[in-house]
């Protein structure tokens, strides 16, 4: 059996994703949600994990290092590498939405905009004919227009605890979200049965409502 690598996110997709994969049977409880180690070898499956931030992991695949990786579909969005997106895992489902102020009324004709995703969000304002200007911050983006950095932001929200204790309202939907399976496409080639193996038993265990 070729070994594989996998790429897993840190964070908020990291519970479900070990869950999925368990339930694949592949052997992961080494791998805890908290954990500082970055690799994992799951000898018996094969498997070598690496644990990265979800905007890396779709560069650990395209430089493949890794031959396949876990990520929200956000992230493939803003980052735009070039590997194949092979399975809407189902999961992790969140919202990118503008937001802004509850109880602000108007707004500038060319307002600012912060964002962790400065692409997605140039990309939406431009679509709709709008004349924005980008400001990229790297987390906490809920601070920009409370403390006057921006107008609105784009984000994701998942419960919507974090707009609600920050007095922000969400204005437009952009797209819905799901953690994704990609692959390099090298390693999707050279690693088909491996990985096409993989694909299946990962499909089986989502039609079964995992
Ligand atoms: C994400 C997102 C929001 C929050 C939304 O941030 O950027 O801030 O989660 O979740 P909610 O709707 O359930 O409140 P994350 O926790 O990834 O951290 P960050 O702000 O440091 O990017």
């Amino acid at each position: 059996m070729e070994q594989l690598t996998i790429a897993l996110s840190k964070g908020r997709i990291m519970k479900d994703t070990l869950k999925l994969l368990q339930e694949t049977g592949i052997e992961c409880s080494d791998i805890y949600e908290d954990s500082r180690k970055l690799i994992f070898n799951s000898t018996k499956s094969r498997i070598k994990f690496i644990i990265a931030k979800p905007f890396d992991i779709p560069t650990y695949v395209e430089y493949g290092v890794a031959d396949l990786g876990i990520v929200g579909k956000d992230v493939i969005m803003e980052e735009k590498k070039d590997v194949y997106e092979l399975v809407d895992l189902k999961f992790g489902f969140c919202r990118l939405v503008v937001a802004g102020p509850k109880e602000r009324k108007g707004y500038p004709p060319h307002p600012r905009i912060a964002s962790k995703y400065p692409r997605i969000a140039e990309e939406y304002f431009m679509q709709k004919g709008e004349q924005v200007e980008i400001i990229k911050l790297n987390g906490s983006v809920e601070l920009a227009p409370i403390i006057g950095l921006s107008d609105k932001i784009v984000d994701i929200v998942s419960t919507g605890k974090t707009l609600k204790e920050n007095n922000l309202k969400e204005l437009e939907e952009i797209d819905k979200i799901t953690a994704r399976l990609i692959a390099n496409r090298v390693s999707f080639r050279l690693k088909s049965k491996r990985i096409n193996d993989l694909i299946k038993k990962i499909n089986s265990v989502i039609e079964e409502g995992f």
